[in-house]
């Protein structure tokens, strides 16, 4: 009989070594591992102390033997009208040709390599080719501007940089070279040389001598190159990722290179239930973590056919995404819910429209799926739509439903159960006590966290500590910064975060960020960003800014061009995905009386609900103003 999701939790928690040492065989090792976990050190674990493997031999040399003639990567691109299929003998060849350009500019085994692209095949190949010479990527999402480009640039120090003239979103060009230009301008150490793959779609873009080398002309000098891959001990560093948190420093979330491939190939099985020689469809952007994760590695070490797409989802209609599942047979596809809500508003009969026999589930992450909009896609597909929630940090699922090992019953707006590996609580906010079912408590994971997970805060290894770790006195717990709930069945329903960090159509972006953009205009005293319920994109941030000199704001037509202002720094500096969606003016923050600005009770006003405790409000007079602002906007 199959074992039950229960029984294959309870050994990855009880015997953690044999049941890891089980999965590991699922991808190659040039070295077998030693140990299986090392947790001397917490709560820093090491998982496959020892073991010798590279992530891009799993994912693309593995395969030539059985597959080489089978699709790897599928490009898609809806702005220009791009389309290509890449096997996984043609993706070998592309990405050992841009190994052997990184090398010829000097790059190395833990170099970092910093790749700022747009959703074209070549940021597939950089990722690949860097981790084939054991160097580290860290790929910055397309949308952020040059003042993040740049802050990451200085915490990375990537020895190149590979970027494209521009990128594309609904039918409009968007230039990337001049803020890569003035990014560099910003960071104190920047590469030497940035490698620029030109699509031609901006015909006025500048080139540095020197510095700016061509994709195209470089790959021409490497055609046949055969560049072998650089074997990494298992806890070796594979990628960068920078995320959101409390603060507006970003996090260099890191990867190591063994625990990385076994967490992602075993989810592809466990979880989505890809096979070999499927095709694998996730809808998001190499920029985040879902890109990494399940555009780039978890179908091709699987052995699967990736979709990736550049588009958005309605044009040129909204069918387009069914239309790939028919043409490419899709099995498994991964969205967010922004983007069903967003298809939601069209016409279902596109749903009907097309051949979706091949497709056996569609899964949804990164955001809270609200049950119209999970019952409308599900009645829509007849298909399982499974909520599964994961972070950054820990690079797969955290609650999730795993018909690859049973076919649980599913709950609306509920990611079902902890995934195997987890040791997961709901722990009280403040005495660090477990909570019962139906309690409201904090979602926390006690280490050691299974592989996959981060390993440490890139550069800062008591950042990693203080920030996760430090949540509940006396006690050496994983926070993932969400509260969760747990029902008398055992599943599990996430209620927000518990910090700073906002979700703007799945978008992770921290309201202390975009409050150092705000507060970078001239006439920015201080500022409170809170995020905001919106029925499309989940959330949205609002802004409430005190001017140092309110004299020249008397007048609604003022106000709004100094909002326009604040947008454009917002847009500048972090990209436009930061925007808030008013700046309100007021004269004073609510605050207590030690100082703290009382964002919960703005957020709340906001939302329309009840500020809560005000009484630790310094001045009720603050209060009163953030209402009549809010006011000014919905009425
Ligand atoms: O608040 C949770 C929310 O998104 C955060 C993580 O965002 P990010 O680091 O961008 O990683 C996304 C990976 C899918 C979480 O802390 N979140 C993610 N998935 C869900 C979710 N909230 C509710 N339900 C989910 N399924």
């Amino acid at each position: 009989m199959a074992e039950s999701y229960r029984n294959f939790h309870r050994r990855s928690i009880e015997d953690r070594e044999g049941f890891w040492r089980e999965q590991a065989a699922l991808i190659e090792w040039e070295r077998p591992f030693e140990r299986v976990l090392d947790y001397d050190r917490p709560p820093f674990a090491r998982w496959f102390v020892g073991g010798r493997t590279n992530l891009c031999h799993n994912a693309v040399d593995r395969h030539l033997a059985t597959r080489a003639a089978q699709p790897a990567l599928i490009y898609v691109s809806t702005e220009t009208g791009a389309e290509r299929t890449y096997t996984y003998g043609e993706l070998h060849a592309e990405v050992n040709r841009c190994a052997a350009m990184l090398q010829a500019l000097g790059v190395g085994k833990g170099d970092r390599v910093l790749i700022y692209m747009p959703m074209i095949p070549e940021a597939v190949f950089a990722m690949l080719a860097t981790v084939r010479l054991g160097a580290v990527h860290s790929v910055v999402f397309g949308g952020f501007a040059s003042h993040s480009l740049a802050a990451r640039i200085d915490d990375a120090r990537p020895a190149v940089m590979i970027t494209a003239d521009a990128g594309m979103r609904m039918g409009k060009v968007i230039a990337y070279k001049p803020l890569v230009d003035e990014a560099l301008r910003l960071a104190q150490q920047p590469p030497k040389n940035v490698v620029i793959f030109d699509r031609g779609l901006d015909k006025s873009m500048a080139r540095v001598a020197g510095r700016d080398v061509d994709y195209a002309e470089l790959r021409a000098r490497h055609m046949d190159a055969q560049v072998p891959v650089t074997w990494l001990e298992s806890n070796e560093p594979s990628y960068i990722l920078y995320t959101s948190g409390t603060t507006g420093r970003p996090k260099g979330v890191q990867r190591d290179t063994g625990g990385h491939a076994v967490s992602l190939i075993a989810s592809m099985k466990h979880i989505y239930c890809g096979e070999p020689g499927e095709t694998y469809f996730a809808t998001s952007d190499i920029g985040w973590v879902v890109g990494h994760s399940y555009i780039v590695y978890a179908p091709l070490l699987r052995g699967m056919a990736s979709v990736m797409y550049e588009g958005v989802p309605v044009r040129p209609d909204a069918g387009i995404w069914w239309k790939l599942v028919e043409q490419y047979k899709v099995a498994v596809m991964f969205s967010a819910p922004t983007a069903i809500r967003v298809l939601k508003k069209h016409d279902p009969a596109y749903l009907k429209k097309y051949d979706l026999s091949s497709l056996k589930h569609l899964f949804l992450a990164g955001e809270p799926l609200d049950e119209p909009t999970a019952r409308w896609i599900a009645d829509a597909l007849e298909r399982p739509v499974i909520d599964h929630y994961w972070q950054t940090e820990t690079g797969w699922s955290i609650l999730a439903s795993y018909p690859g090992v049973e076919r649980t019953p599913l709950k609306f707006a509920s990611p079902s159960f902890p995934a195997y590996g987890y040791d997961l609580r709901l722990l009280h906010e403040t005495s660090g006590q477990e909570v019962g079912d139906e309690e409201k408590g904090v979602v926390a994971i006690v280490p050691p966290l299974p592989p996959g997970c981060l390993t440490t805060v890139w550069g800062d290894d008591d950042r990693f500590v203080q920030t996760y770790f430090t949540s509940f006195a006396g006690k050496q717990v994983y926070s993932t910064f969400d509260w969760g709930i747990r029902d008398r069945d055992g599943y599990y329903f996430i209620l927000g975060r518990t910090d700073d960090v906002i979700n703007v159509a799945g978008h992770r972006l921290g309201t202390r960020e975009i409050e150092e953009a705000v507060c970078s205009h001239a006439n920015v005293a201080e500022v409170a960003v809170v995020g905001v319920q919106d029925k499309l994109k989940g959330q949205v941030p609002l802004a409430f800014a005190v001017a140092k000199d309110p004299s020249g704001l008397t007048t609604p037509a003022a106000r709004k061009a100094m909002e326009q202002e604040v947008f454009d720094i917002v847009d500048q500096h972090l990209g436009a995905i930061g925007r808030p969606a008013h700046v309100l003016f007021v004269t004073l923050l609510p605050k207590t009386r030690s100082g703290k600005v009382l964002r919960r009770s703005i957020q709340a006003l906001a939302e329309g609900r009840d500020p809560g405790d005000l009484t630790t409000l310094d001045d009720p007079a603050a209060i009163e103003q953030i209402k009549s602002a809010i006011a000014s906007v919905t009425t």
